[in-house]
């Protein structure tokens, strides 16, 4: 799956002859899984319609500041919110004309105006004649806006529209995605990075028919697979019975039942790994016997001798060398003190603690609220946000904590 899926790109089209090749750049984006809005200077809708950007992206495109509403009413294009809502910005073609703008901060279009208002990274594929290419001021240009930490697409050389031939056209599109998708990759902080995760409840046998479980959803241990994987890790996911799917192809997922059969999983990858997050509800303990024929109801009562699990947190704090162990607390009462006898005696580098006492928080909710707890006993609070949210903080303690 590539690194753009999900993700939201602006273009920004100026008037380039080679503004023709942004139909199928559009189209590529949209194939990798992005979503696309398009921004046009005026001038570069004689090269290329709107309307086929539109069709092809499936949202309108913004040239002006005002545009006319469906009710013929005047209607304003946010350049902040466009900015905003970008993951990714690509002008291309970038002429010399707009090189030169962006690079003074002149701001007399939409697209000059989103490119200021952008947070996000900025990629530009100059395209323009030869000579003009060469012009010291158009060096000058792109050298000022890799200064800003914008990233350049050289243009290839080849033939040109003004029928000279050399360096001067805009990359095809099929090389500009390869080259986005690489410069993505590269700059992700976890990549060549493993992380292992445990996710979901564990179901421990009672006869062929039975268990004991719990209403663990799996939804946290999940969203922290897709966070590690988003941030360039290759995931193991190891699962006990859930609902929840991945789709993402960084994402290996180990499906167990039993606590005996996570144990089994996870010290199989721990060693390779180099962070371990353990997320998953396991039973703390599990019948000492277990029928291999359905149990048939006799007397007015009975009961089930259970033993302990093995503690697969606990058994990782033994073995761990420079992995990054992370464990969760869930807990009713005297939370902190809890979390942080968890956290020592397990031989964690971090706690996540849930108190059952929040509301929205735990099992089968789509939000949680955390604090997360160092080795330090540095304590950090979040509040209630979603699990996808919880994941993104608890992945940025972690960085901040290994990789900053
Ligand atoms: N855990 C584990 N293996 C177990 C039990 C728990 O790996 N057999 C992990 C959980 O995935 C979690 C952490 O240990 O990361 C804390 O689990 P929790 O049930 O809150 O704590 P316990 O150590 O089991 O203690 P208690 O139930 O007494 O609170």
């Amino acid at each position: 799956m590539s690194v753009l899926s999900g993700k939201n790109i602006l273009l920004g089209v100026t008037a380039g002859i080679a503004a023709y090749k942004t139909a199928h750049l559009v189209r590529l984006f949209i194939k990798a899984g992005a979503q696309v809005k398009v921004v046009m200077t005026p001038a570069s809708k004689d090269f290329v319609t709107p309307l086929t950007l539109s069709t092809l992206s499936n949202n309108p495109v913004y040239s002006s500041f005002y545009e006319k509403g469906e009710q013929g009413t005047e209607e304003w294009n946010s350049h902040v919110e466009l900015g905003l809502w970008a993951d990714y910005m690509l002008v291309a073609p970038a002429t010399a004309n707009t090189l030169a703008k962006m690079s003074n901060g002149v701001c007399d279009n939409l697209l000059l105006a989103v490119y200021l208002s952008a947070k996000c990274k900025v990629y530009f594929a100059p395209t323009m004649d030869l000579d003009m290419y060469k012009h010291a001021s158009t060096k000058k240009s792109i050298a000022k806006l890799q200064s800003f930490g914008n990233v350049f697409i050289s243009p290839s050389s080849g033939f040109l529209a003004s029928g000279l031939i050399g360096e001067g056209r805009m990359e095809e599109p099929e090389n500009m995605i390869s080259f986005i998708e690489n410069d993505i990759v590269k700059s992700l902080p976890l990549i060549n990075k493993k992380v292992l995760i445990t996710a979901g409840p564990t179901y421990e046998a009672i006869d062929p028919v039975r268990f004991i479980g719990n209403h663990s959803s799996g939804k946290m241990g999940f969203e922290l697979a897709k966070q590690a994987a988003n941030l360039g890790a290759t995931v193991y996911l190891v699962s006990g019975p859930s609902n929840e799917t991945v789709s993402n192809k960084r994402i290996n997922r180990i499906d167990v039942i039993s606590a005996e059969d996570m144990y089994n999983e996870v010290h199989k990858y721990f060693n390779s790994v180099d962070i371990a997050i353990l997320s998953a509800a396991v039973a703390d303990y599990k019948p000492k016997f277990v029928s291999d024929k359905k149990i048939k109801k006799s007397s007015e009562e009975m009961s089930i001798d259970l033993v302990k699990t093995k503690d697969i947190l606990a058994s990782l704090g033994k073995v761990k060398k420079s992995q990054f162990l992370v464990g969760f607390a869930l807990e009713t009462n005297n939370e902190l003190e809890n979390a942080k006898k968890k956290l020592n005696n397990k031989n964690l580098d971090l706690i996540v603690l849930n108190s059952l006492q929040d509301k929205g928080a735990g099992f089968k909710k789509e939000t949680n609220k955390v604090t997360i707890i160092d080795k330090l006993e540095n304590i950090s609070e979040f509040g209630l946000k979603s699990k996808s949210k919880v994941a993104e903080d608890i992945f940025n303690v972690i960085l901040k904590k290994n990789y900053a």
